[in-house]
């Protein structure tokens, strides 16, 4: 029998909300969250537990049908995957920030800045959008800590609670997009996956109307 496979962050903040999603449709999968793969007892369907920047581009190539994943890291890095659901946790922004020390007037203060960020992509867009230059630093984890070691001026990166930037003694000074968690679909995806998908899309927009 074919079954949907779909993508599921492997740690992280989505994770939990993600399975307690499936779990609330009423699948019931076998775990082991070590282990990667998991199926489901009761309905056609796969789980692999991947890293988040990993599941574009499995989307893209269609290793998987569809994923659970933040609209934030689809934009950085799967412009043209189509998002079929909105899932209405894990919602965040992409934002950037500067030390609470130093005056912001206008984004024009930006120009010529080293911005510290794991968003490459997303920092690019807006860059070009308000005809900036900035000098990029890609690093991939504690971004916030950048400008207190003196490796960058600002920062672009996720903000949840706030707390992170609070702790790091940062503002928040421009909202470069909104994010939450959505159900993505491959461009690969065939009919008997499509369908499955159908069903399982059905089921999460009767829960999420329930929540309203
Ligand atoms: C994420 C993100 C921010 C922080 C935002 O980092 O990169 O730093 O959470 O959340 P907050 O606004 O609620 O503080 P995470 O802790 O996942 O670690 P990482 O940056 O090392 O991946
Ligand atoms: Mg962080």
């Amino acid at each position: 029998m074919r079954k949907l496979k779909i993508a599921v962050q492997k740690s992280g903040r989505l994770h939990d909300d993600s399975m307690k999603m499936l779990k609330e449709v009423g699948i019931a999968i076998d775990n082991g969250r070590d282990q990667l793969k998991a199926s489901a007892k009761n309905f056609p369907l796969e789980v692999f537990y991947l890293r988040n920047g990993d599941i574009p581009q499995y989307l893209l190539d269609g290793v998987v049908d569809a994923a659970i994943i933040g609209e934030n890291v689809l934009v950085e890095k799967g412009n043209t995957i189509s998002i079929v659901e909105k899932l209405g946790f894990s919602s965040c922004r992409v934002s950037l920030a500067i030390p609470k020390s130093e005056t912001y007037v206008n984004i024009q203060d930006l120009n010529g800045k080293r911005i510290a960020t794991s968003y490459p992509n997303t920092v690019n867009t807006f860059l070009k959008k308000n005809n900036l230059e900035a000098q990029l630093h890609i690093i991939n984890g504690s971004v916030e800590i950048a400008p207190n070691i003196g490796l960058a001026d600002a920062i672009v990166d996720i903000v949840s609670s706030g707390s992170t930037l609070f702790k790091n003694n940062l503002q928040e000074v421009e909202v470069l997009l909104q994010s939450e968690a959505v159900l993505a679909v491959s461009p690969k995806i065939e009919k008997e996956e499509l369908a499955i998908l159908n069903k399982l899309q059905f089921r999460l927009q009767s829960v999420l109307k329930a929540r309203k």
